[in-house]
């Protein structure tokens, strides 16, 4: 038998009811913050990774999947989905529409990495960019909504990691100090940590390697070196932040695994795992490396099968699949076509209805009613048909009501059931 992929999962029907929750959950959340879907293609140009992204990151220097298409072009499957949404802005004119301009998304990504628990090669993200300002208000309004949506899937095992990474400026300024303390033991570190060393010397930092994190300790920190801009973009931050009850701390070991961060970083994290399950910040440099006009952004993505985790546990099957209104067991050629025609008036009433469609044996569909869980059985056989009286059983308490087999008869009890 063929197996899925390493990595990948299958999302089976019988749970498919807690995504839907989840996702219209967080779907109207953003829609009260007055963000608007976006959907961007699965593939990329590879380069849009490699510039977006950053060439000296984990994500396209060993997680990308690239391959060359039939007519010789280096393709990506998006990796995450900032790069894709700014490169859409850009080349949509959206700047030229509304400003700021307020997005989400729900997207598959693909990373080939080394799976283990909460570390899929494909999974889903939900996410927000907020492009065209430079208020700190905008990255405390989705530090805010990333709270909203925890509080109201009812996690709250979840810790607010808060950084600031700087800016271009005040960074090249912290990398010198850096280099000079990686650079006298330069020698200890891993491979990918020396070829990042001249480029991307922050990344080092992030490196996974025990020895690497060994030697990484007692770096000086970005966060001691931010120019007066970033610093009090940074104060603002926090203090709005506290003025709106948030609790988080400031971690400065957050440098976020992407490079096109600036200033504000943040990350939620899994009390329970330790997993970052939302992580985000601003991203000042973006849309102009893409080739756009300079517009400072801010965003974030929640890792969905991370959340649906936490969701889970905090929920303990609270939230349940919906049962059919009824299920319509039919026994003959002119019963069956009877059925058919009352199943369907009853679904313009907005019920939910089953009927045999296998010409199965009344054993057989009673089975069956009982499997999907059919709050309500109606019966059609031929002394039904002939004295155009139908009973519906209320499949829980098992009492049953004698009503004409006329349509509006039928609807008036479902509902009468219904409250
Ligand atoms: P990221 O931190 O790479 O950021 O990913 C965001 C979230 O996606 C992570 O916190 C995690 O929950 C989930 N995630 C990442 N990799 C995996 C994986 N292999 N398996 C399962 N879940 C995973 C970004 O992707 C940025 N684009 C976020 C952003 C949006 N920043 C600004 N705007």
């Amino acid at each position: 038998m063929i197996q899925k992929p390493k990595g990948t999962r299958d999302i089976l029907p019988k749970d498919i009811y807690k995504w839907q929750y989840v996702e219209s959950k967080i779907s109207n959340i953003l829609e009260e913050y007055g963000f608007k879907e976006i959907r961007v293609p699965v593939f990329e140009h590879t380069e849009l990774f490699q510039r977006g992204v950053g060439e000296t990151t984990d994500v396209v220097q060993k997680e990308m999947y690239t391959f060359e298409d039939k007519g010789g072009r280096s393709i990506t499957l998006r990796p995450e989905g900032t790069a894709g949404a700014v490169r859409a802005y850009i080349e949509n004119g959206l700047n030229s529409t509304i400003n700021p301009t307020k997005i989400w998304y729900n997207m598959a990504m693909y990373r080939y990495e080394n799976v283990q628990k909460g570390r899929l090669r494909e999974f889903h993200q939900i996410g927000t960019e907020v492009i065209g300002t430079e208020s700190y208000l905008a990255d405390v309004e989705v530090i805010l909504i990333g709270r909203r949506i925890f509080k109201q899937l009812g996690i709250d095992n979840i810790k607010i990691n808060l950084n600031s990474i700087g800016c271009p400026k005040c960074r090249s300024e912290y990398q010198k100090i850096l280099k000079e303390f990686i650079g006298k033991k330069l020698d200890n570190y891993c491979n990918t940590c020396k070829s990042r060393f001249e480029k991307n010397p922050m990344r080092i930092l992030d490196c996974k390697e025990e020895k690497c994190k060994k030697m990484n300790i007692g770096a000086p920190m970005m966060i001691d070196y931010l120019c007066d801009e970033c610093k009090t973009h940074f104060e603002n931050v926090k203090r709005v932040l506290k003025s709106n009850n948030i609790d988080f701390s400031i971690d400065s070991s957050i440098v976020r695994g992407l490079d096109y961060y600036t200033k504000t970083v943040f990350e939620f994290i899994d009390e329970k795992t330790g997993l970052t399950v939302l992580g985000g910040g601003r991203y000042d440099g973006l849309v102009e490396e893409l080739g756009g006009i300079p517009t400072p952004a801010v965003g974030f993505a929640t890792g969905v099968e991370r959340l649906m985790e936490m969701f889970e546990e905090a929920n303990k099957g609270e939230v349940q699949d919906s049962e059919p209104d009824l299920y319509i067991l039919s026994i003959g050629e002119k019963e069956n076509e009877e059925a058919i025609k009352i199943a369907e008036q009853l679904r313009d009433f907005g019920f939910v209805v089953e009927k045999d469609i296998c010409s199965r044996s009344f054993k057989a569909q009673m089975k069956y009613a009982d499997k999907i869980k059919a709050k309500h059985l109606l019966v059609i056989g031929e002394d039904e048909l002939n004295s155009k009286i139908v009973k519906i059983k209320n499949m829980k308490t098992g009492e049953e009501y004698k009503v004409n087999f006329l349509i509006d008869d039928i609807v008036n009890i479902l509902k009468n059931f219904r409250v």
